[in-house]
């Protein structure tokens, strides 16, 4: 019979080898797989740039996605605080979330001015052109992002060439509550979006999301989502940071002239 002393050593020793074993197989397969993780996070946020530019995704595979984008999607860099296309840095390889969070690429922003409650700005935002059929720009799409009730939701807005209505919105990243805040992923809700002006006669910005169903002014206002009033005012302000001089809105004007 085994003593005592024998058998918790044996046990260790078991444990010991089977938590070395464990961790590498792991740290393998991460290695192994980071490849793959980053092809997919490339086409996923290619088919949502697609998705919000009206292409239909919906089974394609990722070869598709990928020659679809870049036969349709140029991607440029704008300096957000002069509104101009700027080579500073690499579309390829610039991460604006990344860059939101280093002192160094971002701005703080002070509390009147954060309405979208992100804290920090990127110097720079990328712009992706979406080329037409016959080589015409259909829209331009715009990275959001802002606070809603739980989270932080990240997604785009295509906006015509005229820098005044919208061609679509899509949310591509948030944890609001599924039925309530998350009904902003319901393709009927995203329906209200294109057509919708940013800009009222006196050339003020006057898009917005109001409370569900005290819709007044059609031409700009957007219907809240019934029982998500919280994310819905989220919502109403990221759009309108994005699209104010904070934001994109130098961009837009540069866009107006040309
Ligand atoms: C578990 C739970 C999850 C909720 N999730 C959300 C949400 O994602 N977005 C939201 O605006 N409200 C959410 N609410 C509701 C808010 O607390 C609040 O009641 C609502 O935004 C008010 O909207 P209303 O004025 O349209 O009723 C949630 C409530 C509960 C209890």
């Amino acid at each position: 019979m085994a003593s005592g002393k024998d058998s918790v050593f044996k046990t260790l020793f078991v444990a010991v080898a089977v938590c070395l074993v464990c961790s590498i197989v792991v740290s393998f397969a991460a290695v192994q797989l980071r490849p793959q993780q980053e092809r997919n996070k490339l086409i996923d946020r290619q088919s949502n740039i697609l998705a919000v530019a009206g292409f239909e995704v919906a089974g394609l595979n990722g070869a598709d996605i990928a020659d679809l984008y870049n036969k349709r999607i140029e991607t440029r860099i704008v300096d957000l605080d002069s509104g101009e296309y700027t080579d500073a840095v690499e579309p390829a390889s610039y991460d604006q979330r990344a860059a939101s969070k280093n002192p160094e690429m971002s701005e703080a922003l002070s509390g009147d001015e954060d309405i979208a409650s992100i804290k920090r700005q990127a110097d720079y935002a990328p712009v992706y052109a979406v080329k037409a059929d016959d080589g015409s720009i259909r829209c331009y799409i715009l990275p959001i992002h802002g606070y809603g009730l739980w989270s932080t939701l990240y997604g785009f807005i295509a906006i015509e060439p005229d820098a005044q209505t919208v061609y679509g919105l899509g949310f591509y990243d948030h944890a609001e509550t599924p039925g309530l805040g998350g009904e902003v992923d319901n393709p009927k809700w995203k329906a209200q979006w294109p057509g919708k002006k940013l800009y009222n006669e006196q050339g003020e910005l006057a898009i917005e999301v109001v409370k569900s169903g005290q819709v007044k002014d059609p031409e700009h206002q957007v219907d809240g989502l019934a029982g998500a009033s919280l994310t819905t005012i989220g919502v109403s302000h990221l759009v309108r940071f994005w699209m104010s001089e904070a934001g994109f809105g130098p961009f837009l004007d540069k866009l107006k002239d040309s």
